[in-house]
């Protein structure tokens, strides 16, 4: 049997394969979000305009294009996708662009595929999605009152949320909850929702308001700075800095009364910015390199001009060799909106 030993690596060795997609600044870019649509089911104050004109359907990138474009990403070494939106599940057969990108989670090229949803569609699509091999999600949800929920959203019904986490939980995934912090809006209750998602085994994150295209409300009035809710937890909770990193601007901590995991997204109290190793692509194709900057790249004018990939390689290339250092958000009065796109354009 001795002579048996000796066999060939059956994976290539480190640098043959082609080179990862590094930055000026030395990051390596493994993370992609794509937006897969803009429109969405609810209004949130903070996030839309009540009347918000959403995209030509003829402007969207097709559930093919989609699918070609991850796919060269991947092979250009990104391992995580999110799918966010707008609100990614009421795009129409958005469950066959999970089919066909599920299919880089069996081959191994890709480490995670995640979505970022606000669960009003989840009751129907988890069980599929957790099948396809979706193993977390994130759900945003900035309030466990029904009615502040209906005023936040200007349309939800709470429950059918909370039915869509349920659904979720059933079929195995697991749900991280993401509330933006609003100031007089939902600062007071942010403990007991900590309680809540931490109760059911979910971690939960929150997020500072961002300057994101234009809205009627004047954002000075909803930024609650999380350094001011932190000041506030620590009241009630013992938190424990946790050195939890996810590639991602997160800073996390333990809840020691709960024993469940807090996230802080601080973008305007505490850039996050040095170690960014995501780029987003938006529902029309544009490749932003940065949430907060103007600069991006047409990829749907590259993808539609050409069927060679090594074409569309070289594109998002050229495109992350502009990456900037990071973004420059403040909230102020008299100010307009840091960049003109809504979340839901960019994707959250
Ligand atoms: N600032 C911060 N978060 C926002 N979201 C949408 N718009 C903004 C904004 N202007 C959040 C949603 C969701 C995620 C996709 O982005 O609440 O959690
Ligand atoms: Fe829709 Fe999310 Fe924007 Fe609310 S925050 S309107 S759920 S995209």
């Amino acid at each position: 049997m001795s002579d048996a030993i000796s066999l060939p690596p059956t994976v290539p060795p480190h640098g043959t394969g082609p080179a990862p997609l590094i930055d000026p600044f030395q990051r390596a870019i493994s993370y992609l979000r794509i937006s897969v649509t803009d429109r969405c089911d609810l209004r949130c104050a903070y996030c839309m305009s009540e009347t918000m004109q959403f995209l030509p359907k003829r402007d969207l990138l097709s559930l093919e294009e989609l699918d070609r474009l991850c796919g060269v990403f991947i092979a250009r070494g990104v391992r995580k996708l999110r799918i966010t939106g707008g609100e990614p599940l009421v795009r129409r057969d958005i469950m066959h662009l999970f089919r066909r990108l599920s299919r880089h989670l069996d081959s191994g090229a890709l480490k995670e595929l995640t979505l970022t949803t606000n669960g009003t569609q989840l009751a129907r699509f988890a069980p599929e999605l957790a099948s396809l091999g979706v193993k977390r999600i994130n759900v945003s949800l900035d309030t466990l009152d029904a009615a502040k929920f209906k005023d936040i959203t200007r349309r939800g019904d709470l429950p059918v949320v909370l039915g869509g986490i349920e659904a979720a939980r059933a079929a195995g995934m697991q749900v991280k909850i993401n509330a933006v912090a609003l100031r007089d809006v939902n600062g007071d209750e942010i403990p007991d929702m900590i309680a809540w998602a931490h109760g059911l085994g979910m971690d939960m994150t929150l997020i500072e308001v961002m300057p994101l295209g234009e809205i009627e409300a004047d954002r000075t009035d909803q930024f609650l700075p999380l350094s001011v809710v932190r000041q506030r937890l620590e009241s009630r909770y013992t938190l424990t800095n946790l050195p939890d990193r996810t590639g991602g601007p997160a800073r996390y901590v333990r809840v020691e009364e709960t024993g469940g995991r807090l996230g802080f997204i601080t973008p305007l109290t505490h850039n996050f910015c040095e170690s960014c190793n995501r780029v987003r692509l938006t529902c029309t194709g544009q490749l932003y390199l940065c949430l907060g900057q103007e600069d991006s790249a047409d990829l749907r004018a590259v993808l539609r001009a050409t069927g060679d990939d090594a074409v569309l390689a070289r594109a998002v290339e050229e495109a992350i060799s502009r990456k900037p250092k990071g973004h420059d958000f403040v909230i102020a009065r008299q100010r307009p909106a840091a960049v003109p796109r809504h979340m839901s354009v960019t994707g959250g």
